[in-house]
């Protein structure tokens, strides 16, 4: 019997080993982390059951028969963060390269179904060269399978991947098919061809961090969510950022006890908004004054700048939060934060999590480069996001609510649930001097008498009141009662239905 054991023992050091010693070294001479310590950082100690540890590839070309490494270049199973269940892959360099064979791909097949019987996340790590050379079709016949599951799994279990190493070529498309990319900086790229086929196609000289790098896709292509320094820092927001989601489409979104008393009023919110209009001011102080215990977990913080999106709790609970910045761009919407916000909406929307909007948007950002660049398509999904989501939305404006952009926010006209607007609210088709100098052409060039009109146009429109006579606006609130009214709001529209007529899908203006 012992011999039996030992040699159980035997083969799970073989598959722990990787891709042996000196490999485990150039990657930690590379500020990684193997596959392995990866997954114990990332779950809670001694959580971790593997699978599929010994599955081998069953190449035989070009050598392959006598370079077998159980496990196949990939760790994958099941563990928990902070007690709560999720699946996870953690593709490991040090064997190929990382690189994706047929059964390395059904690895991770596997746990992606068991994700979707059993209604748990899929967090992967991902670290590879890509296909499988040596098995060519095989392997990508490998990702199409990978693809597929993230098509079906979207929607109906949370899909985070890290990118902690290369991802180039059609790999990307499987991180790009799930909810939220995180990246570590200088040790992990993602693109679709690179540096070299750059050069040769379209002759420019890019390195890989420039092309593909995390401050690339965070800050210019906004293909990923978040960037870190290291593998460490990574892992460790991850398992904050988890806490934060359901574990699939038909919970409700998890709760934490919370000491923050909901009727709390903050009176520094009262003069958060600066008495002249043109002045900034910083939408993220209001948030973090108004979530419980000041936490709020910011998504793409470095692009589409002028829209803040992320989650945060309220009485416990999280919920989705969606923000003009006003200090960025004035907070206006364009093609980057439409599209930005759009998929943020449809994430809560997908996993039952409300959504709190705040709004101070002068309107959509005029300009060549965004009607060329189809500002109409792109706005219109953040309208169509809104305007589709079921779950409880609650919206308060704080200042400018201009034109088709105050529709577009979260608006009552969208099926907003609940609108608040502060006094300072000024919510009207477009802003007191465009408007004067469109329907008092006739007065241009003689400023006292625009200056008088535009005062009119001040006094009649610029408020919350017209909106609130109508019933669009359900009550002007001070702002020092916002997280009070926030906290009440959600707790009454806890238990919302909607009904909705069948259709197969929508046809989302992608
Ligand atoms: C098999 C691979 C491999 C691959 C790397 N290795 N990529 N083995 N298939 N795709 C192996 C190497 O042979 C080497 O083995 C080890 O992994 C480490 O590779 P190095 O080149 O020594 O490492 P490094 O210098 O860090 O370079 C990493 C790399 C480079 C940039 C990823 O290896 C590389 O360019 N690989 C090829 C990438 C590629 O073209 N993949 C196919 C893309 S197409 P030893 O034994 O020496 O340690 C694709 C299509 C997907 O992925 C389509 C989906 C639809």
């Amino acid at each position: 019997m012992q011999a039996i054991i030992d040699e159980l023992e035997r083969r799970r050091e073989g598959a722990r080993a990787g891709g042996g010693e000196k490999r485990i070294q150039a990657q930690h001479q590379r500020g990684k982390l193997t596959a392995r310590e990866r997954i114990e950082l990332l779950l809670d100690p001694g959580s971790f059951e593997e699978t599929d540890m010994f599955v081998e590839h069953r190449c035989t070309d070009f050598g392959m028969a006598e370079t077998k490494v159980p496990g196949d270049g990939v760790v994958t199973g099941q563990g928990t963060i902070n007690g709560r269940l999720v699946f996870v892959f953690s593709q490991d360099f040090t064997v190929f390269g990382g690189s994706l064979s047929e059964t390395h791909a059904d690895k991770i097949c596997k746990i992606m179904d068991r994700a979707i019987d059993v209604g748990a996340p899929v967090i992967g790590i991902n670290d590879s060269g890509g296909a499988r050379i040596q098995e060519g079709v095989d392997s990508l016949a490998g990702y199409a399978d990978v693809f597929v599951r993230n098509v079906t799994s979207s929607g109906v279990v949370p899909q985070i991947s890290v990118i902690m190493g290369p991802c180039a070529g059609g790999a990307v498309y499987s991180p790009a098919m799930t909810d939220f990319i995180f990246m570590v900086r200088d040790s992990s790229y993602m693109f679709v061809t690179g540096p070299d086929v750059v050069k040769t196609v379209t002759n420019e000289e890019v390195t890989q961090e420039q092309l593909g790098g995390a401050h690339t896709h965070t800050t210019t292509s906004g293909v990923a969510d978040l960037a870190f320094d290291n593998d460490v820092q990574a892992l460790h927001e991850l398992r904050r950022f988890f806490d934060f989601l359901p574990l699939n489409n038909r919970q409700e979104p998890p709760t934490r006890p919370s000491d923050d008393d909901p009727e709390r009023y903050d009176y520094s919110l009262d003069s958060l908004v600066p008495p002249n209009p043109n002045k900034p001011y910083d939408m993220k102080e209001l948030i973090f004054k108004v979530v419980d215990e000041a936490e709020f977990f910011e998504l793409q913080p470095d692009y589409a700048k002028n829209i803040i999106t992320g989650f945060g709790r309220f009485e416990g609970s999280t919920v989705g939060i969606i923000a003009n910045q006003p200090l960025v761009l004035a907070g206006v919407l364009d093609i980057d934060s439409s599209r930005k916000a759009a998929r943020f909406v449809r994430f809560c929307d997908a996993f039952n999590i409300p959504i709190v909007t705040f709004v101070d948007v002068p309107g959509f950002l005029p300009g060549t480069t965004q009607e060329y660049g189809g500002i109409i398509q792109h706005g219109a999904k953040l309208l169509f996001a809104y305007s589709q989501a079921t779950v409880p939305k609650v919206t308060i404006i704080t200042r400018k609510a201009y034109g088709g952009a105050y529709v577009v926010m979260a608006s009552k006209h969208l099926r907003g649930d609940v609108s608040y607007a502060w006094p300072t609210a000024e919510i009207a088709v477009m802003g007191p001097k465009g408007a004067v100098e469109i329907i008092f052409r006739g007065d241009l060039g003689d400023e006292e008498k625009i200056a008088q009109r535009t005062e009119e146009y001040r006094q009649r429109f610029a408020n919350p009141f017209v909106g609130a006579g109508r019933g669009f606006i359900d009550d002007v609130i001070m702002p020092h009662g916002t997280r009070r009214r926030l906290c009440r709001s959600l707790r009454w529209l806890e238990n919302k239905r909607v009904e909705e007529p069948w259709k197969k899908h929508d046809n989302l203006p992608l």
